[in-house]
């Protein structure tokens, strides 16, 4: 355990192989005992090959991943992972750093710091908590090369110590990139901080864990298209396109059906999505070219989808 709540994993390969490279911001999607795919982030430091570690916070009212991971995964077990993916990298221009970490959502950022720290770009770092017991790697921070540039915030501590979000995003400056990741009030408020004081996009970086469904009393029926065949998919106002493509034999593939992840992303030749994700940027959003059918919806009567 590295905090309340928090399990600490190592994961190493079965024959003692070096794993493939990951960079700093990337996760694994873990195949569960019980069949869930999830995705956790990298939380050690990315020239490390003999290992992957992940932190997992228990959710004893999420969908059972993290409560599989916590009960069903034990010492010495064998698990399927992924190859490492990256949808949260580093901006090579940045000419400095800001991460602010929500909880849980410590993990890509406490890799991103390794990494800042051992190419010597400057960057600090925000790491707040519901409370000190709920802090995972305070040891190991406060141990680090790059101590110095991160300051600990604790929701039931005194005023003074906690973070002034708007206060501390007031002033954005060229060159200085912002990467969040937490729980999704957290990110919310940071990022609609960032945007309130004219933050240019590009400078905003974050990924979400989990989200929670959009729907809309008006959400209605309406077809998609597949490219490839012409042939036309009715999808139900209740039902998402993932779910109507799974039912007429043509499966996407999907993992965390939330919006979150990007597995499932696919090509929008026409039609106008209804983005309900937390993956895409705005920009990449109001290009309508593409869109997370797991979750998102149509304006226009149909969609022809690259498929
Ligand atoms: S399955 Fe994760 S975004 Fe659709």
């Amino acid at each position: 355990m590295a905090a309340l709540d928090i399990a600490l994993f190592d994961l190493v390969a079965e024959d003692g192989a070096a794993l493939p490279p990951f960079s700093a911001g990337s996760h694994v999607d873990v195949f569960l005992p019980n069949g869930l795919v999830r995705q956790y982030s990298l939380c050690n430091d990315p020239v490390e090959s003999h290992r992957y570690q992940i932190a997992v916070l228990k959710d004893a009212g999420g969908r059972g991943g993290s409560c599989a991971m916590h009960g069903a995964v034990h010492l010495g077990d064998a698990l399927s992972i992924s190859a490492p993916k990256n949808h949260f990298p580093l901006a090579h221009a940045a000419e400095s750093s800001l991460l602010l970490a929500g909880g849980i959502g410590i993990t890509p950022l406490l890799c991103m710091a390794e990494r800042l720290s051992a190419i010597g770009q400057p960057f600090s770092m925000h790491y707040c908590a519901r409370s000190s017991e709920r802090m995972a790697f305070v040891e190991r921070i406060r141990g680090a090369r790059f101590a110095e540039q991160v300051a600990f915030h604790f929701d039931d501590g005194a005023a003074e110590q906690k973070l002034d979000i708007p206060g501390l995003l007031q002033t954005p400056a060229s060159g200085v990139h912002l990467y969040t990741c937490g729980p999704k009030g957290f990110m919310d408020a940071v990022l609609s901080a960032a945007r309130q004081a004219g933050w240019p996009e590009h400078q905003l970086h974050s990924e979400f864990f989990s989200a929670e469904p959009i729907r809309k009393a008006d959400d209605g029926g309406f077809e998609v298209q597949l490219a490839s065949s012409g042939r036309v998919i009715p999808v139900a106002a209740d039902q998402s396109v993932a779910a109507a493509l799974a039912a007429a034999g043509v499966p996407v593939a999907t993992s965390c059906e939330q919006g979150v992840c990007g597995t499932c992303l696919t090509r929008v030749l026409e039609g106008e999505p209804d983005h309900r994700d937390m993956y895409l940027t705005p920009d990449e959003q109001a290009a309508y070219n593409q869109f997370l059918p797991c979750c998102s919806r149509s304006r226009s009567a149909r969609l022809v989808l690259d498929l």
